[in-house]
Parts: C-alpha cells; sequence; structure tokens
C-alpha cells in the first residue's frame, strides 16, 4: 500500500512538471520595445496587470494583453542602449519574439510623413568602410561600401559575419495582413537603415536612398535586429515616418501614437494564432 502511495505520488509529481514545463514554453513573453516615452507609452498603457521592473539602467513593464504575457520595453536611443537593453531582456525573459517599433525619418522620396515601412530589411548604415585616399584627396560621401556585422551564433564568442538583417517572414506577413487597422498613412515592405545619425541633407540621403536602398532611417532596428539574431529570436522592425527631410516635413509626435496603436493590434492577432 506505502509503495502504491508513493509510485502515485511521484507519478502525480511528474505530471505536474511536465504541466508546468508545457506552461513555461507557452508562455514565453512578447517583447515590444520603442526607444522614447512618447514610443512606449501607447504600448504600455494596452497592459493589464502591469508592473515595472528594472535590468540594470533599463526600464521594462511586464503585464498581459488578452491574457498572454507581454514585456515593453523603453531601450533609449541609440545602437548601444537598444542592444544592451535588449541582450538583458532576452537573458531574463526569453521572449518569443521581439517588436521594435518607433518613430524613423523619411528616405523614399515616394513615403510620407505618417507612412509605416515593415523592415524587410534591415541595416546598420552606419557601419561602413572607405577606400585609401590620400591627404588632399578630398572626401567622397557615396564612396563607402557597407561593413559587415559580426554574428555570435555559434557559441560564446564565435563571431560569423552578416551583411543585413530581415524581419522574420511570419511577422512580416502577419504586419502587412493586418495593415487594415492602420489608417493614417501606407503601410509598405521596405530598407531600414539605422545609425547613430540624423541626416538632413538631401543630398546624402539621396547617396543613403540611392545607394543602399533605404526607406528610412532610424537608430535602433539594426542593434536589435543583431541581438535577436545571436539567439534566434524571431523579430519584427517597423516603423512609422514621424518626419520626413525629403518633404519638408518635421516631427509628428502622433505617428508614435498611432504606430503602436496598429502594433498593439499584430500582436492581439499573433497572440489568437498562438491559441
Ligand atoms: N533620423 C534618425 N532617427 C530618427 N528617429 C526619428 N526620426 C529620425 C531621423 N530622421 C528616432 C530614432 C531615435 C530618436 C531620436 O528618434 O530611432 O530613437
Amino acid at each position: 500500500m506505502k509503495k502504491k502511495i508513493v509510485a502515485l505520488l511521484v507519478a502525480f509529481t511528474f505530471f505536474l512538471t511536465a504541466c508546468s514545463s508545457t506552461k513555461e514554453v507557452e508562455e514565453k513573453p512578447i517583447l515590444l520595445q520603442g526607444a522614447m516615452d512618447v514610443e512606449v507609452e501607447t504600448m504600455t498603457n494596452a497592459l493589464e496587470e502591469k508592473e515595472e521592473l528594472h535590468l540594470g539602467k533599463y526600464i521594462y513593464y511586464k503585464g498581459t494583453i488578452d491574457d498572454y504575457p507581454v514585456i515593453v520595453s523603453k531601450t533609449n536611443v541609440g545602437i548601444a542602449n537598444s542592444a544592451a537593453s535588449t541582450t538583458l531582456a532576452i537573458e531574463e525573459f526569453d521572449p518569443m519574439i521581439i517588436i521594435n517599433q518607433g518613430t524613423a525619418g523619411g528616405h523614399d522620396p515616394e513615403l510620407h510623413r505618417m507612412d509605416v515601412v515593415v523592415g524587410e530589411h534591415i541595416l546598420n548604415m552606419g557601419a561602413f568602410k572607405t577606400d585609401f585616399q590620400a591627404e588632399g584627396e578630398g572626401v567622397d560621401p557615396a564612396a563607402f561600401e557597407l561593413r559587415e556585422t559580426e554574428v555570435l551564433t555559434k557559441g560564446k564568442g564565435q563571431a560569423t559575419e552578416v551583411q543585413e538583417f530581415t524581419s522574420d517572414e511570419t511577422l512580416m506577413e502577419l504586419a502587412m495582413e493586418m495593415q487594415d487597422s492602420y489608417t493614417a498613412g501606407h503601410v509598405v515592405k521596405g530598407t531600414i537603415g539605422t545609425a547613430d545619425e540624423w541626416n538632413n541633407q538631401l543630398d546624402r540621403i539621396d547617396i543613403l536612398h540611392t545607394k543602399l536602398g533605404t526607406s528610412a532611417e532610424e537608430m535602433e532596428s539594426a542593434a536589435v535586429a543583431q541581438m535577436a539574431y545571436n539567439y534566434s529570436i524571431p523579430y519584427l522592425g517597423i516603423r512609422v515616418l514621424s518626419n520626413t527631410a525629403v518633404h519638408d516635413e518635421d516631427f509628428e509626435p502622433q505617428s508614435a501614437v498611432d504606430l503602436q496603436e496598429y502594433v498593439v493590434e499584430i500582436v492581439k492577432a499573433y497572440i489568437s494564432e498562438q491559441k
């Protein structure tokens, strides 16, 4: 009898462990990112059961959307901040997917303020090399080639190189399918150029657009894509043109709000597909 009870207890413990590990797999959170307060507030307000957390110097809001765990992360501005806050979040939360979203400046003359670029290609456009030119030979802003980015997928410190990043195909298609929920402008697939730069010289923007095919520029997408790539986590980069020097259209903060509302709809669609 005693043996039977022990066997039953062991079986029950196995059952509980199996249940909880399945649950953990199911409940890997969605990580949603924005660099500035105005780029995270709307998503944070969409969270139920909200709790503020800190990792290092960075702020995260843990909660749920439609009963699914979601972390909203304020990465702060730029490549170094966004890479650091992404790596901390990956190590702590082991997210299922990462969506990096926010404002951007237009490069493509076809696009206007409020249009959205879904990142089919994501480039670190500040990483480049030039050929040798002697003193006095001047500076040609178009004479450069993109530098490859080191990624760490093989093991600790084992680097390989990639030319560019892409968003996860399934997430990109989901964003395109949900485009009717974005009414403030057009939604297109395109190339997001990342650098710690804010370009306003039209000739320079034209070089970047013509040479690299950039649709828009901003300061975080490629850095986050690189960290997501290191850990093989599906990633979506999606940006709204809050400004475009190409058409002399200045920063419009409402763009950040409208994009987040669209991203929340994409997230809800993603969650309903998981159920
Ligand atoms: N150039 C560069 N970054 C821009 N951002 C918005 N517009 C631009 C632009 N034209 C975003 C960056 C950064 C913050 C300064 O705004 O991604 O987070």
